[in-house]
């Protein structure tokens, strides 16, 4: 799964080349908040107990701003005040902790130590760095809940704490922070979907590979202008899909895969115009795909194998990326066996309270091709042959 973040890309890189060439002068003198970060950085140096690159063999001295992976910039109060706006630490393998007196840097804006080995947790004190922008602290091994102090920094706007093993419950205070990207993928967090997620900002929200029952909510839909990428791949979603789903016209990236979602796919994911990538696989949708959906102009890659659809209209197959292995699907490649779609249709759909279709309305029976009832299922006739 690629998850491209070109913007944040663009801003961190001009940002640190800004901050590189203000460090390489030859000699800032030294002012009250560079002798706080002086304590700061001296106190994280000596919690280090493991640094193989090298990367802080430098830090020694008052010239902080002149340490591997810190980066000053003039005070945004005082532009003849040179701060520590930036730390980079990213891919240095160092292990250690995060120790208080962090919360010196008041003038932090970018705080970046993915792969590392910090372990422990992000400290209160962090609570003090109102500028702080973005917080990436993503493959590490940090641990214990979530690091609520991360609610209470008034200037976030990017937080990634994946690949960590932090666990139990995410607060449902950070749908309703100004974020513009939520990163917590492959933890042990263990929580619902909560009902304000729709009240999120953000661009991009990943939660994969985490426990996150529960139905996506109807507030999502007002997200519609601003999400473009979402990832609930592999986190326990059960029941129907919301077909309010459809109402989310920016996004690119839905990814709902390895999950137990059951019933049809909302016709309305055909309104999804953005979309580009979609993954439903691994669950148990069933019913005929939505002819919509495979004529999304700007479709991609659809990838709807491992669930038990019993149809798909020939415009489906026709995408340039498709995966419709291991369905019900008479006449395709590599489907299920009859009896295990027997079997799975035999059952009636339980959306488990989550986006239930209404109740269908009594209808005369389908003509004989068409033995798919639209919502619910009925004993399965197996195909002449597959
Ligand atoms: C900072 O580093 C540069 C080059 O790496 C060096 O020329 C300069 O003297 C250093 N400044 C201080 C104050 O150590
Ligand atoms: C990081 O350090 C550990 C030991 O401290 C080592 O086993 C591992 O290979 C290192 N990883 C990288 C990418 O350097
Ligand atoms: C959302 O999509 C519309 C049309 O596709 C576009 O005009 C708008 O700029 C997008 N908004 C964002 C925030 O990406
Ligand atoms: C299409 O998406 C699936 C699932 O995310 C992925 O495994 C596959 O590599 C993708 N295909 C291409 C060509 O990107």
């Amino acid at each position: 799964m690629t998850i491209l973040l070109s913007h944040h890309k663009f801003t961190i890189l001009v940002l640190l080349s800004f901050f590189t060439a203000l460090s390489h002068q030859a000699t800032i003198p030294p002012n009250p908040r560079l002798e706080k970060a002086y304590i700061a950085l001296q106190a994280w140096k000596h919690s280090i107990t493991s640094d193989p690159r090298g990367f802080t063999s430098n830090w020694y001295g008052p010239h902080v701003c002149n340490y591997t992976g810190v980066f000053c910039a003039p005070s945004l109060d005082d532009p003849k005040c040179t701060t520590v706006a930036g730390i980079d630490l990213n891919h240095a393998n160092i292990s250690g902790f995060l120790p208080e007196d962090l919360g010196l840097l008041t003038d932090l804006a970018l705080f970046h130590i993915n792969t590392n080995m910090f372990c422990g947790t992000v400290p209160k004190s962090f609570e003090k760095l109102g500028l702080l922008y973005e917080l990436d602290i993503s493959n590490n091994r940090f641990s214990g809940s979530f690091p609520s102090v991360v609610l209470s920094l008034p200037s976030l706007r990017f937080l990634d704490i994946r690949f960590n093993q932090f666990k139990g419950d995410v607060p449902s205070k950070l749908y309703d922070l100004k974020l513009d990207a939520i990163f917590i993928n492959n933890n042990q967090f263990e929580t619902n979907i909560p009902k304000n997620l729709g009240n999120s900002p953000v661009s991009v929200i990943v939660y994969a590979n985490n426990n996150i029952k529960g139905c996506l909510p109807s507030s999502i839909k007002k997200m519609s202008q601003t999400l473009n990428e979402l990832i609930l791949q592999n986190v326990g979603l059960s029941g129907c899909l919301t077909p309010e789903i459809g109402s989310l016209k920016n996004l690119t990236v839905f990814d709902v895969s390895f999950n137990s979602l059951v019933g049809m796919l909302p016709e309305s994911i055909g309104e999804m115009k953005s979309l580009e990538q979609l993954n439903v696989a691994h669950n148990k949708f069933s019913g005929e795909i939505p002819a919509s959906i495979c004529s999304l102009p700007n479709l991609e890659n659809f990838t709807y194998s491992y669930n038990y659809f019993s149809s798909e209209p020939k415009i489906c197959t026709k995408l340039p990326d498709k995966d419709d292995i291991q369905n019900c699907i008479p006449e395709r490649p590599a489907q299920r066996k009859v009896a295990e779609c027997k079997a799975f249709y035999y059952r009636p759909v339980n959306c488990g309270g989550c986006g239930a279709p209404p109740p269908p309305p009594p209808s005369p029976p389908p003509p004989a091709e068409h033995w798919w009832p639209k919502h619910g299922h009925q004993p399965y006739t197996p195909p002449v042959k597959y």
